[in-house]
């Protein structure tokens, strides 16, 4: 309890201090840091197509291909691949890594590659009658929604536009959990699909180390002062532009953001997360989800059970 409390006010405080630092933002990001997934692919030789896919309950969600260089001595029935990235990511996740990232080594390997963007996310930041800025309803979905609806419309999208009857599937974190809940709520999608590798996989939470323990076991009582306040986007565009001042520090932005809460949350491994990719991730990670899919994922950690959305604790 005390712990996360410890957490939250550090993470508060730094957030003010780095409103004192705005003007070396720029100079401190990278070019890459700035580029949309369209402007990365083209950089790193693999220009992109994009696509919008539009789901049954009317979000409007963007799906990039990368077509790859067809090689001579590639079987003509090599199944294209969809990529899924994890929580408050994008499709830039896949690419943000240049010559060494798995889209473009897939790429220049000859694959087809689809990487879809779920709702709410900067790329899918969209729907037919609902607007984001305006109506709480547009965040009313968890990873339960991803599965059912965005993921499906995906397979279905990219296997009508290939004619291939199946797929690959790489997903990343949250990208994993989606396929659980697409698997187990329309078994029919389990044929679209031929191998699907997990990385990270999320299913269950029970024993998570903290200071995410102590957040899942307060998250009843941050959900509903969330609500109360009308956060129904996190991080949103406030706490999201306080991130990025103060994670684009030189220096002091690596010990904050990435030992302070990447490595504190997820596990610490300075090789794998180094300071000169900080300057280039900061641009695009985190980008948004709802608040309610946080605390859907928070509800499974509590419970034990990788079961649907309830309301209360
Ligand atoms: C990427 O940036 C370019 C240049 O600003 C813009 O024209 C394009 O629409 C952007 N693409 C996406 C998918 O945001
Ligand atoms: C949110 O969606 C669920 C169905 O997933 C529905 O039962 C509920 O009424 C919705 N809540 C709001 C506030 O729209």
């Amino acid at each position: 309890m005390c712990n996360s409390l410890h957490f939250l006010i550090f993470i508060i405080l730094q957030i003010s201090i780095g409103q004192c630092f705005a003007n070396v933002t720029k100079l401190f990001l990278s070019e890459d840091a700035l580029l949309n997934f369209t402007q990365l692919a083209k950089k790193y030789g693999h220009p992109a197509e994009q696509y919008e896919v539009v789901t049954e309950d009317g979000y409007v969600l963007t799906l990039f291909r990368i077509p790859g260089f067809r090689q001579v001595s590639q079987p003509s029935s090599s199944l294209p691949i969809l990529l899924m990235h994890g929580i408050c990511d994008t499709s830039d996740t896949w690419i943000i890594r240049g010559y060494e990232s798995l889209a473009i080594t897939l790429a220049n390997a000859g694959h087809d590659l689809w990487l879809g963007n779920v709702r709410g996310n900067r790329y899918s930041r969209k729907h037919l009658f609902l607007d984001p800025d305006e109506d709480d309803e547009f965040w009313n979905f968890t990873f339960n929604e991803f599965g059912m609806y965005d993921l499906a419309s995906f397979i279905d999208f990219v296997l009508l536009r290939t004619g291939a009857a199946k797929l690959n599937a790489i997903g990343h974190s949250q990208g994993t959990t989606i396929f659980y809940v697409l698997g187990s709520t329309k078994p029919k999608y389990n044929q679209k699909i031929n191998v699907f590798i997990s990385l990270a996989p999320i299913c269950y939470l029970s024993h998570v180390p903290n200071p995410l323990a102590s957040l899942i076991e307060l998250s009843p009582v941050l959900y509903s002062k969330a609500k109360k306040v009308g956060l129904n986007e996190f991080p949103g565009k406030v706490i999201g532009e306080a991130l990025l001042k103060v994670c684009s520090q030189p220096v002091t932005g690596y010990v904050k953001c990435v030992l302070g809460m990447v490595f504190a949350i997820g596990g610490y491994d300075r090789e794998e997360y180094e300071p000169a990719f900080l300057r280039v991730s900061i641009g695009h990670f985190p980008s948004s989800t709802s608040a309610k899919d946080l605390y859907h994922y928070a509800q499974v950690g509590r419970r034990r059970s990788f079961s649907k959305f309830r309301s209360g604790p």
